[in-house]
């Protein structure tokens, strides 16, 4: 069977993990969260305190860079892989919101994105991948079959994420997380390298009042169409 490479960008916190990872399981194909390797670096970058009091130094990051190695295991139980720093595993400590109020700027970083994006082609060589983030589309698999671009109100995804960490007994406020996701959507889609924006041939996903379940149903169909080419 034909196999394609499915691109899922969009805006933080609307749900793209959650839909590209029932799609790589349904498709049995690779699925890539490319936002917990930036969350890694910053991790790292935190650790090293290249990040201290709310000053960073991207020069010594970009010095240690070639220290850093961003990798993913399979976790047998969830069938789904986890990331790993320097050969850690770092999957928990990457969704703080501490990690959170800095990755933006760590991703704004060329040399970062240099190295991740030569890391991301390289997992995607073979196809039969399902990669989430916000520049597969445009940067790093400009030809893939299928591009979604997924958003929501910042309200909605903010309650989504409070609701999250909570989950996680994180002591935040709404008020903090709503916050969060609106400086994000600032850094990200107003960053000279590799901005947040749709591919012009991105199919526009506003998942406000969609649930989870119909938004599977709509990825799945879009990507048998390009399958079995419909
Ligand atoms: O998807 P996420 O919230 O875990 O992503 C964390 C941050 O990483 C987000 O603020 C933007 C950045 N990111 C990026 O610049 N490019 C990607 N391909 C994925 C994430």
């Amino acid at each position: 069977m034909k196999k394609i490479t499915i691109a899922i960008d969009g805006y933080s916190s609307t749900g793209k993990s959650t839909v590209a990872k029932m799609l790589a399981k349904e498709l049995n194909y690779i699925y890539v969260d490319t936002g917990a390797m930036y969350r890694a670096v910053t991790l790292y970058a935190m650790r090293k305190l290249f990040i201290k009091e709310g000053y960073f130094d991207k020069e010594a990051l970009v010095r240690h860079l070639f220290m850093v190695n961003v990798k993913f295991a399979l976790n047998a139980d969830t069938g789904l892989g986890e990331v790993l720093l320097n050969s850690e595993n770092v999957e928990r400590e990457i969704r703080t919101l501490e990690v959170s109020n800095f990755v933006s700027q760590v991703a704004a970083v060329p040399e970062v994105r240099k190295l991740l994006v030569m890391q991301q082609h390289e997992m995607g060589k073979d196809k039969g991948i399902v990669m989430d983030g916000r520049d597969i589309g445009t940067v790093v698999f400009p030809d893939a079959e299928l591009k979604v671009f997924m958003t929501a109100t910042a309200e909605e995804r903010a309650r989504r994420r409070f609701e999250e960490l909570q989950q996680k007994g994180e002591d935040v406020t709404y008020e903090a997380v709503l916050e969060n996701v609106q400086k994000r959507d600032e850094l990200d889609t107003t960053r000279k390298d590799s901005p947040l924006k749709q591919a012009e041939d991105a199919i526009l996903l506003d998942n406000t009042h969609t649930n989870i379940e119909d938004q599977f149903h709509i990825l799945l169909q879009l990507a048998k169409d390009r399958i079995y080419g419909r």
